[in-house]
């Protein structure tokens, strides 16, 4: 098994490819040939033990993988040898085979390869968990995404198209802005040129309905000077760096609402929950509503380039690792 170890906390310079035997079957457990595995922000955090999963080093990070299902443990039920599936994890993804729950592996939906396998559960289940179980996004609403052009962002411009939104993207240059528009925005806003909370009153001049943060800081604060009555701002991520502080008054004088989102723990306790929205993304995606943009492919080995590309803002959409080479 070859996998990107963690040697210590630090940047992504610490990622080291190690080779040893894989782990150890248990009776719930399946053993899977990664075929891809999703990069995310959150590694980046993970690595640094910033994250609110804070493993000791020496470990594997990766929350997203999809591979072939290689053996079942006794007390498997669905699982079969063969199966094409996607698996989410706490960490661990960053590797040519993993032993993982059963409970926690989906199927890849129809028609859907590895790499764009490896690049939708954390992306698209975040942006659905968001608007759907938080928001209850309706249609017609307006809808705007902060890091629009993220991986999590580009999933929820596609996911609040798909619910029949109105979708305003917010992106820090006019090229991630013009991919957003591709992908279902209407309209867009590049916060390195100017404020969200200035242009937003021409874009949207009764406010905003929902809000899908990704990034928080000045873009996050601007948001909820500008929610319409009834307002919903779901927080799922601060790539920006400064955690927005959310006033009571504002919040009392629009009737409005802040909620938070942590998939990945959702998708820990209750793995159910995320299958039922999962399977309706993956509707989504047969029926052609979702189209999952992974911007860059690297070798396993090359997975700390990865992260630096998601850290440098390079990237619009997905990068995801092929596990194969
Ligand atoms: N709560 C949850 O369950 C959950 C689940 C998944 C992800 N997240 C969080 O959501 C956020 C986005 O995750 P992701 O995987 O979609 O990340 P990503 O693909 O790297 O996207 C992050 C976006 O943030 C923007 N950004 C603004 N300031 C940045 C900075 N200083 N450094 C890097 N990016 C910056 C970038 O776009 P511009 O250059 O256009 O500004 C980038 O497109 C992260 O904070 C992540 O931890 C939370």
């Amino acid at each position: 098994m070859r996998s990107m170890v963690v040697t210590a906390f630090g940047g992504p310079e610490v990622l080291r490819l190690e080779e040893g035997p894989g782990p150890a079957l248990g009776p719930r457990s399946v053993r899977i040939e990664v075929h891809a595995a999703g990069v995310n922000f959150a590694d980046s955090l993970l690595l640094r033990g910033r994250y609110q999963v804070r493993p000791r080093p020496p470990f594997v990070p990766g929350l997203e993988i999809a591979g072939v299902v290689q053996e079942v443990g006794a007390e498997t039920r669905a699982c079969r040898v063969g199966d094409r599936v996607l698996g989410v994890m706490r960490y661990g993804g960053y590797a040519d085979e993993v032993v993982m729950p059963e409970e926690n592996t989906y199927p890849l939906p129809p028609g859907m390869d590895f790499t764009t396998g490896a690049a939708f559960p954390v992306a698209y289940g975040t942006a659905h968990g968001a608007l759907s179980w938080k928001a209850a996004l309706a249609t017609g609403e307006t809808c705007l995404v902060l890091g629009a052009a993220g991986g999590v962002g580009l999933a929820g411009v596609e996911v609040a198209a798909a619910m029949g939104a109105r979708v305003i993207a917010a992106a820090g240059s006019d090229e991630k802005l013009a991919i957003c528009r591709a992908h279902g925005a209407v309209a867009g806003i590049n916060y390195r040129t100017e404020r969200v909370r200035g242009r937003l009153p021409e874009l949207a001049p009764d406010g905003v309905d929902v809000v899908l943060d990704t990034v928080g800081g000045d873009a996050g604060d601007d948001a909820l000077r500008r929610l319409a009555w009834d307002g919903r701002i779901v927080t799922v991520g601060f790539a920006a760096g400064r955690i927005p502080a959310f006033p009571a008054n504002r919040l009392l004088l629009q009737n409005a609402a802040v909620h938070g989102l942590y998939w990945g723990e959702v998708a820990a306790r209750d793995p159910g929950q995320v299958g039922d929205s999962l399977a309706r993304l993956g509707q989504w995606y047969c029926d052609g509503q979702l189209r999952p943009r992974v911007a860059q492919v690297l070798p396993l080995g090359d997975a700390a380039h990865g992260i630096e590309l998601l850290l440098s803002r390079a990237v619009s959409g997905k990068v995801v690792l092929d596990c194969r080479r």
